[in-house]
């Protein structure tokens, strides 16, 4: 039977009658012939010709048929070789083979034989190229799908890093930033819930600013105490600057976090805070992504707190985020409610009432609702102890007014209204703390804020001591005009307070915190 197609055999021999018979053979069957008399004439047609296949002798001057063979190979893998061989050994057939030869024939060779090899050669070598095709096809494929996936994951953390850039660029508060900060993170990570402790050189035990919980964690109580090991990890990166991820078990961690992130927030180069996530059950873990989008954002955050800070009301941004700490701080005792608030309007009625300035209000307003804000460097477990306090306790207490000072101090403005605070628990005898200044030696607001001070603790329910009987404070108060006070403030503060629409106002204030802490209402006596 001819064969159809048109493939091209080339047949290297130095004998010239078998490549006669061989040409007049394969010809009648189709095949277009070529023949080479050694390898380097066969090597010089492949160079130029396109061949399907290469049937050659072996043993042949200039390059015999083993080396034809090999050099085959290097050029072109595809092209089946096929060797005849008179002297048939072991060690020539294992070396064709090794060499990839796709198969041997053994002279004598029957020129059917020798058919039924090229056919199959040629056979094998189709499937082979098909193969190849097929795989570098699927290589295509595979690498298509890749550059899809890589494209997709791309646009999302671009969507993801444009919604925090976003978020950043709308807010007019610096308070909002660290609400924001926390609700991104479990928004936008796998955080069951997040949060952000202020922490820097002055508060140098982390505060919770804010927390976020995410809506799929069902978290029943909010307010916990932070876990000893928590507070070690976020002293630790904020010490060195450095982001922390734990993503399994580990003993850094409490029972109920089962993975951690931590990162610290630099403001000008200074650590200002630490942004926490946690995941509390499952076999979810963070990934070095999840932390990518919570540097990401705390970049963002704090970037957007400078520019706050830098180009808008610098003042009042500042006054609303430490405001904002000391409601915090307020929110954490029942007892205290809005006793900042209150101090303020009863020292600025003293203050007004003795001829003071506007520009000495103003001062008042500051350093009044700001005066206890260094408590939020004072451990929860002194700071809301019920029943008294050991000495060594107290004697953390008593820190809050320098610790107070030294964050307004920070801000680079404010002098009056840190002194004023530096000096809130000076007592007019110099018996008082933290430097025992006495009489004119302590800022005159100092004294008065002091008189408004003692009044609203006595008459707030605080945890240590129950709300005292009205009359009882104003003859505690009177008594120690002299000694704890300025006498003069102290008798402003007692004209003021027998005075009918001063006791009104009076009233106002404490019968809204009357409603949900059961404050004493101050009576006229
Ligand atoms: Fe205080």
């Amino acid at each position: 039977m001819e064969k159809q197609s048109r493939e091209t055999i080339l047949f290297v021999d130095d004998e010239e009658a078998i490549l006669d018979i061989v040409r007049e053979f394969f010809q009648h069957k189709g095949y277009t012939v070529i023949t080479a008399g050694n390898g380097l004439e066969a090597l010089k047609i492949l160079e130029a010709q396109n061949v399907n296949c290469c049937v050659t002798d072996i043993n042949m001057p200039e390059m015999d048929g083993l080396e034809l063979a090999e050099r085959i190979r290097q050029i072109d893998m595809a092209l089946p070789v096929i060797v005849m061989t008179g002297f048939p050994s072991l060690d020539a057939t294992i070396h064709t083979l090794k060499n990839g030869v796709v198969d041997f024939l053994i002279k004598p060779v029957n020129l059917g034989q020798m058919e039924m090899c090229v056919r199959g050669v040629l056979h094998q070598r189709e499937l082979f190229v098909e193969n190849l095709l097929l795989k570098e096809e699927i290589r295509r494929k595979e690498q298509l799908e890749a550059l899809n996936r890589e494209l997709r994951e791309k646009v999302e953390e671009l969507d993801i890093l444009n919604k925090i850039m976003g978020t950043f660029t709308g807010i007019r508060q610096s308070f909002d930033v660290f609400r924001s900060l926390t609700d991104l993170t479990t928004t936008l990570t796998r955080a069951d819930t997040s949060r952000f402790y202020l922490i820097n050189n002055v508060v140098e035990k982390p505060f919770e600013v804010t927390v976020s919980i995410s809506q799929k964690f069902d978290l029943s109580v909010k307010k916990s105490e932070l876990p000893y090991s928590i507070e070690q990890l976020i002293i630790e990166s904020s010490a060195n600057g450095m982001p922390i991820l734990i993503s399994k078990k580990s003993l850094k961690l409490p029972e109920n976090i089962v993975s951690f992130m931590a990162v610290p927030m630099m403001i000008r180069g200074k650590i200002f805070g630490v942004l926490t996530a946690s995941i509390h059950s499952g076999n979810i873990k963070f990934n070095n992504k999840d932390l990518y989008y919570l540097s990401f954002m705390t970049e963002a955050a704090a970037y957007s707190i400078e520019n706050l800070a830098l180009y808008e009301n610098i003042c009042d941004n500042l006054f609303s985020t430490l405001l904002a700490f000391v409601k915090a701080l307020e929110a954490r005792d029942f007892y205290t409610g809005r006793h900042a608030e209150r101090v303020t309007i009863i020292a600025k009625m003293i203050a007004q009432k003795m001829g003071c300035s506007s520009e000495d209000l103003e001062i008042l307003e500051v350093a009044g609702r700001l005066h206890d804000i260094g408590k939020i460097g004072i451990k929860d477990s002194i700071l809301l102890k019920p029943g008294s306090l050991t000495d060594e306790e107290f004697a953390e207490i008593k820190k809050h007014p320098v610790i107070g000072a030294d964050i307004v101090e920070q801000l680079g403005f404010w002098k009056r209204e840190q002194e004023i605070i530096r000096s809130h628990h000076e007592r007019f005898d110099g018996k008082g703390y933290p430097a025992g200044r006495k009489g004119e030696e302590i800022p005159f607001l100092s004294r008065v804020m002091f008189v408004a001070d003692a009044y609203d603790a006595m008459c707030s329910h605080r945890c240590y001591r129950n709300g005292m009987n009205e009359a009882k404070i104003i003859s505690i108060i009177s008594e120690r005009a002299g000694t704890q006070f300025d006498p003069d403030a102290v008798r402003t503060f007692l004209e003021l307070y027998h005075d009918p629409a001063v006791y009104e106002t009076l009233q106002k204030l404490y019968l809204t915190e009357a409603c949900d802490q059961n404050s004493t209402i101050p009576r006229v006596p």
